[in-house]
């Protein structure tokens, strides 16, 4: 395995693989098996697997946890290693961002929701790096988890939009045996929240047996899944919402196919989930 923290070196490494299919994942690091799922997905689908580790501060706020987002690049190193992975760009900040950046990436609409409302800017910070990733690597095909779908579903349509060519290739979300979504993230939990959050996921797949079984409602559904959170875990509920699958529309009453997307806030850690039901 190869790595490098110069866009220089990563390009002159690529450079002798470009008679093959490449995959790119890119991640923040701190990798768990949730990255190591796409890692395995990205080997299906390309001969060279390039894996990035890159915290991007463009994507975070002011207010949030980019100095306490947790780092560990050997250990990172020898989990891309364990997963056969072929190459590993690790830029530092300057590398990526020498200067402020003149051009900024605007989204229209697909921001107005969720961590695009609650983030503000976090999503134009997320293509933003993408699309310089993209650029850099030159990959045939991207790997990203459903876990954070609404990323997932922004940059599908930016590759769309801009015929962007890469093919997109979405993962399902790779969880702890109690149901919690793995999260680099989870590292900043206490032991009773980490316990506690796998609350979140309990409540997302009753709500979707009650959607199952009849409960149109989306009040209804939502409120259910905000005193099963509220009862049984310390975090509060930050986002809560019901939108169709197909365009993320809200819904009064569930008749098609339905994400549920949730957010909830612990002490040092937002968690965020998901679940796709389909009716
Ligand atoms: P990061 O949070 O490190 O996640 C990197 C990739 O791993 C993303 O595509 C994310 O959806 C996926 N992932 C995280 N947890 C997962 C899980 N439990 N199961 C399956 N996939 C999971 O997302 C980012 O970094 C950044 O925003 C990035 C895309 C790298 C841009 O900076």
């Amino acid at each position: 395995m190869e790595h490098t923290a110069e866009i220089k070196e990563i390009r002159t490494l690529l450079a002798a693989h470009r008679d093959k299919t490449i995959a790119l994942v890119p991640t923040m690091g701190y990798l768990h098996e949730g990255h190591a799922a796409l890692i395995e997905e990205a080997k299906q689908h390309a001969d060279i697997v390039a894996v990035s580790i890159f915290v991007n501060p463009l994507q975070f706020g002011p207010d949030e946890d980019y100095d306490s987002y947790p780092r560990d690049l050997e250990r990172d190193l020898s989990i891309c290693e364990k997963h056969g992975v072929d190459i590993v760009f690790h830029p530092v900040t300057d590398e990526m961002y020498p200067d402020e950046m003149e051009f900024t990436v605007g989204i229209k609409t697909m921001a107005d929701i969720l961590d695009g409302v609650k983030r503000p800017g976090h999503f134009e910070g997320v293509v933003t790096v993408i699309g310089k990733l993209f650029n850099i690597i030159q990959p045939d095909v991207a790997v990203f988890g459903q876990k954070d779908r609404q990323q997932l579903m922004i940059i599908e349509r930016y590759v769309e939009n801009f015929n962007v060519p890469v093919d997109i290739i979405g993962v399902p979300t790779k969880r702890e045996e109690s149901g919690l979504a793995k999260s680099s993230r989870n590292v900043n939990l206490s032991e009773s929240e980490y316990t506690e959050a796998a609350e979140i996921y309990a409540a997302l797949t009753n709500a979707a047996e009650q959607i199952k079984s009849g409960t149109v409602n989306a009040d209804k559904v939502k409120s259910f899944i905000r005193l099963h959170i509220e009862q049984r875990t310390s975090g509060s509920v930050d986002d809560l919402a019901i939108y169709t699958a197909r365009s993320l529309k809200a819904v009064d009453n569930i008749d098609q196919d339905v994400i549920i997307f949730i957010a909830v806030q612990f002490e040092k850690a937002r968690l965020i989930d998901n679940l796709y039901v389909s009716i």
